[in-house]
C-alpha cells in the first residue's frame, strides 16, 4: 500500500499521508472481518515470492453495493506481464460470488497505466475531482 501511495502521490506525500502501523492494519482489516473484503496476491518462481497484490471490499454509493479495487501493485521488475490483468480477474471473480455487478476504483488522473489497464476491461471514468486530481473508474455489469 505504502508503495502504491509513493508511485501515485510522490515520495514525500506518500510516506507521510498514513503511517506503517495504519496502513497495516487498514490491510488486515480487510481479512479478519472487519469490513467485507480481500486480499489476493500473485507470486511467481520456485520460492513464490510475492510479485503483487490487489485488496478488494464491498462497498456501496448511491446506486447500491459495488465491488471496489482499494489498492492493487505489481513490482516494477513484474510489470507488462499480464500479473495486474490476472489480479483484476481474481477481483472480479469474488466479486461476482458476492453478486456485486458494479466495480469501481478511484486513482490520480494521471495515473495512464491503471487508467488503461481497466479501460481495457470495461471501465469508463465515471467521476473526476478537478481539486484532489482524482478519478473513479467504474464497470457497470449489472444485467439489463
Ligand atoms: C498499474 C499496474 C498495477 C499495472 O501492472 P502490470 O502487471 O504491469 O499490468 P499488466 O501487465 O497486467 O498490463 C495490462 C494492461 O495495462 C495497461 N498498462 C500497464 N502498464 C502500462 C503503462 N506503463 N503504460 C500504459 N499502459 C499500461 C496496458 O493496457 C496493458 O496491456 P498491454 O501490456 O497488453 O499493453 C502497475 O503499473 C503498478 O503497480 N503501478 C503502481 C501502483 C498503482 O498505480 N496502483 C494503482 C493505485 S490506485
Amino acid at each position: 500500500m505504502r508503495a502504491t501511495l509513493v508511485e501515485v502521490l510522490g515520495r514525500e506525500l506518500g510516506e507521510s499521508l498514513y503511517s506503517l502501523e495504519w496502513l497495516k492494519d487498514r490491510a488486515a482489516s480487510h481479512v479478519d472481518g472487519r469490513c467485507t473484503g480481500a486480499i489476493f496476491i500473485a507470486r511467481e518462481g520456485a520460492e513464490a515470492t510475492n510479485i503483487g497484490h490487489v485488496i478488494v471490499r464491498e462497498e456501496a454509493d448511491d446506486e447500491g453495493p459495488l465491488g471496489l479495487v482499494s489498492t492493487i501493485y505489481v513490482l516494477p521488475e513484474g510489470r507488462r506481464h499480464g500479473v495486474a490483468r490476472r489480479l483484476v480477474d481474481a477481483a472480479h471473480h469474488w466479486f461476482q460470488s458476492r453478486d456485486l455487478h458494479r466495480s469501481a476504483t478511484d486513482t490520480s488522473e494521471t495515473n495512464l497505466p491503471l487508467i488503461n489497464l481497466l479501460g481495457g476491461l470495461g471501465y469508463e471514468i465515471v467521476f473526476r475531482s478537478d481539486e484532489k486530481k482524482m478519478v473513479r473508474l467504474m464497470k457497470d455489469a449489472r444485467p439489463a
